[in-house]
């Protein structure tokens, strides 16, 4: 009896200063496993109680119970002291300081070029017409030879090409998206084709290798020079105001015939005459006409049966007249001391 008792206390105290001078939660584990594991130190005297007389088991046995709940507790305890300072060290390790200042974030513009391409599309679905877009490598059939340009056509002269190789160039304009719609679809067709050509001509502030278009037209039967007319002057009064007059003038296109340009009356001066205009008044924004049957036919469509009109304009230069900027380089330059004023 008195053995079994200093036993208890024994062990009572080694595990208690085992238990204090842990490191790490594998520690108390191991030594969980030492005293009150199947096999461990505490469990064993339950077996020495059969060695006891009946009378003292009741006593030995509650301080048996009394070790097992203490040296648990004492587990317990300095096993959710490691789980606290891991917590802390993660905590201050993570901490975040709520009242430093932001990093500004850089906001992105749009592009004045992207703005004034997206109004003159508004402007024309709004009547309808569908975006159709085309390859900006692209054949030379479809650049030059189905728009009725042959080989040696003066106008290919006009244009000054980059070729890829023999038969595949940069699209010098978006008049090919043309033929490419024509080949898929079946009157009536309504499309505006918007997007990036290329020229190879000398860079200056009035002229770059690269610009924009939006190409447009319309084929369906009784399509007359009247609708296109018509389209010219809403275009030019949603986009120049609602002052804006057209003055429309004979010219010529291979894909086009009849064929014209197209001036609106000077929105920077009220038509009065300034050094814009060459004090005439008039601003030229786009070429246009009536479908050349032999573009109608390397489409696939009858002229037979259906006609069409088709216009088309640069972009960067409405840009720079809406915005009265200089120098066609300063839209591809990236300069954001340029573009953050749009
Ligand atoms: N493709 C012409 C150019 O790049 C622009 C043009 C003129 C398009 C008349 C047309 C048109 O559709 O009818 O200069």
């Amino acid at each position: 009896m008195f053995e079994i008792k200093s036993q208890i206390s024994k062990i009572k105290v080694d595990a208690e200063s085992l238990i204090r001078s842990c490191e790490n939660k594998n520690e108390i584990e191991q030594l969980r496993v030492r005293f009150l594991g199947k096999k461990g130190v505490v469990t064993a005297l339950y077996k020495n109680l059969k060695d006891i007389t009946p009378e003292q088991r009741p006593e030995v046995g509650d301080l048996i119970n009394t070790l097992k709940d203490e040296v648990a507790r004492e587990l317990d305890c300095k096993q959710s002291f490691f789980l606290r300072e891991s917590l802390r060290s993660r905590l201050v390790e993570e901490e975040l300081d709520v009242t430093l200042p932001g990093k500004p974030v850089t906001l992105g513009r749009i592009h004045p070029i992207t703005k004034v391409l997206q109004r003159v599309i508004d402007i024309f679905q709004a009547l309808g017409f569908s975006v159709a877009e085309g390859p900006e490598i692209e054949k030379e059939y479809y650049n030059f030879d189905a728009l009725n340009i042959p080989s040696h056509h003066p106008a290919r002269d006009m244009q000054d090409t980059f070729f890829i190789d023999v038969g595949t160039l940069l699209r010098t304009h978006t008049s090919p998206v043309q033929i490419r719609v024509m080949e898929n679809r079946k009157p009536p067709v309504r499309v505006i084709a918007p997007g990036r050509v290329y020229r190879n001509e000398a860079i200056n502030a009035r002229s770059y290798c690269l610009f924009h278009q939006v190409e447009g037209f319309y084929v369906d039967k009784h399509v007359t020079f009247a609708d296109l007319k018509g389209i010219l002057g809403h275009f030019s009064r949603e986009m120049f105001g609602a002052k804006t007059a057209i003055r429309i003038r004979p010219s010529y296109f291979p894909f086009t015939e009849p064929s014209l340009e197209c001036d609106v009356s000077c929105f920077l001066c009220s038509a009065k005459g300034c050094r814009v205009c060459k004090y005439t008044g008039w601003l030229e924004i786009l070429g246009a006409g009536m479908i050349h049957p032999a573009v109608l036919k390397a489409g696939g469509f009858d002229p037979d049966e259906v006609q069409g009109y088709a216009f088309g304009m640069g972009i960067e230069r409405t840009a720079l007249l809406l915005y009265g900027i200089n120098d066609i380089r300063l839209f591809f330059e990236n300069d954001m001391r340029f573009l953050s004023q749009f």
